[in-house]
């Protein structure tokens, strides 16, 4: 991606030119508001280093400049995922192995989910125009305008708000690869998702009972009604001694949270049953959760039950689907909070706690009109 205005060095070149402009975290997790006065310029978040929510900075850069297949755009809003948490802190260290940066972000705007309106297209793009309100995926959404490829984007349905467009992809697509493409849900199945009060998890129980699944959610005790309130059939308490109780067998689990012991799944699942492994946290400092997932895939070829793991795409087609659901009403972003530009530490500090239920948004338009 050609994102040439964000690099480090230009960004604390600005802070000692514009004394005022680039503001250290606070200890209160809330900037003051930078000031903007250049058209060229936008308010951001930046990070220079991986860590905690502290390397957060609230600045003044520059625009994004686009690539021919890229649209800019400017962004109403924008939603908060643990993969955006991850790459904030650099762990597991995989990530970094991967090419997010090995000592710092490459990226150092945080931010994948947006929702906004097409203000330049780039020489090539042919499914976007100036004036469009689209949704998807950006890297660098904490910012008043992002760049994106026009093959992560669609266009954001009329009757959906932009905020909730703004959480939707990278947790609604992953939710549907999930239970479709890798779980081969069927309408009538018994479905458990562990982690359903989450960002992918509140999109894992409205998508399964909108494809015609019963289904059973596990969640912390205080989200048990929200989780109802998704659509789920029944509920668990993960710290309850559900996994002894469960007097059914579920023929597709989802797992999402937490690091339920695979053998403990394996119980509850039918003999034929498939266990989708999407995430948790922990694990050790290299491969975190997904050490686990990958151990008990690969075992799967002993068993007569299947068990695997992915990670998402982010295809256009994926998008595209969840777009069909949104539209319908079918799925309903649920929103569990909403933060300004300049609350972002905030927001990452309550997802990193587990106080969000659903995805937050963060409320970038509103917040920066100066
Ligand atoms: N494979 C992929 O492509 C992909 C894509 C996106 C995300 N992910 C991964 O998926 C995971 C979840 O992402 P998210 O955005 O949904 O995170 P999230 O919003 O933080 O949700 C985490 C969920 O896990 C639940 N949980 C916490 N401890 C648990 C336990 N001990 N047992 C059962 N559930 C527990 C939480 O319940 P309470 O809040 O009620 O405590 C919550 O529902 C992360 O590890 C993320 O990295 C993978």
């Amino acid at each position: 991606m050609n994102r040439t205005a964000v690099e480090p060095n230009q960004s604390t070149l600005a802070l000692t030119r514009t004394a005022g402009q680039h503001q250290k975290n606070p200890s209160n997790g809330v900037f003051p508001r930078p000031e903007t006065c250049d058209h060229d310029r936008m308010q951001a978040i930046v990070q220079h280093q991986y860590g905690s929510a502290e390397v957060l900075e609230h600045a003044v850069i520059d625009r994004p400049t686009i690539g021919d297949k890229e649209v800019l755009i400017e962004v109403h809003s924008a939603g908060l995922d643990r993969g955006t948490w991850h790459l904030m802190t650099g762990t597991p260290y995989l990530i970094r192995i991967l090419g997010f940066g090995f000592s710092r972000p490459k990226q150092a705007t945080p931010g994948l989910d947006v929702a906004g309106r097409v203000t330049a297209v780039g020489k090539a793009v042919n499914r976007f125009a100036v004036g469009d309100e689209v949704f998807g995926i950006a890297k660098g959404s904490f910012a008043e305008y992002a760049a994106a490829s026009e093959d992560k984007l669609v266009t954001k349905p009329a009757g959906l708000s932009f905020d909730a467009a703004a959480v939707a992809t990278v947790s609604g697509i992953t939710a549907l690869e999930a239970l479709t493409d890798i779980g081969h849900i069927q309408a009538g199945e018994r479905v458990l998702i562990v982690g359903a009060s989450g960002g992918v998890g509140s999109f894992a129980v409205q998508l399964a009972k909108a494809l015609g699944a019963e289904v059973t959610g596990v969640a912390s005790a205080s989200k048990s009604d929200f989780v109802l309130s998704l659509g789920a059939d029944y509920v668990f308490d993960y710290r309850t001694n559900y996994l002894e109780n469960a007097n059914c067998e579920y023929d597709l689990i989802v797992d999402i949270g937490g690091r339920t012991k695979v053998s403990s799944l394996r119980k509850l699942l039918t003999d034929t049953g498939t266990l989708v492994f999407v995430g948790g946290e922990g694990g050790n400092k290299i491969t975190g959760g997904i050490g686990r997932q990958i151990g008990a895939s690969l075992m799967s070829i002993f068993f007569k039950q299947r068990l695997t793991m992915f990670v998402s795409g982010e295809s256009l087609e994926h998008i595209t689907r969840l777009r069909e659901f949104l539209e319908s009403g079918a799925v309903s972003p649920a929103i569990g909070k909403r933060f300004k530009l300049s609350e972002v530490p905030t927001a990452m500090h309550e997802l990193a706690s587990g106080l969000t239920s659903g995805k937050s948004v963060i409320a970038v338009k509103s917040s920066t009109i100066t």
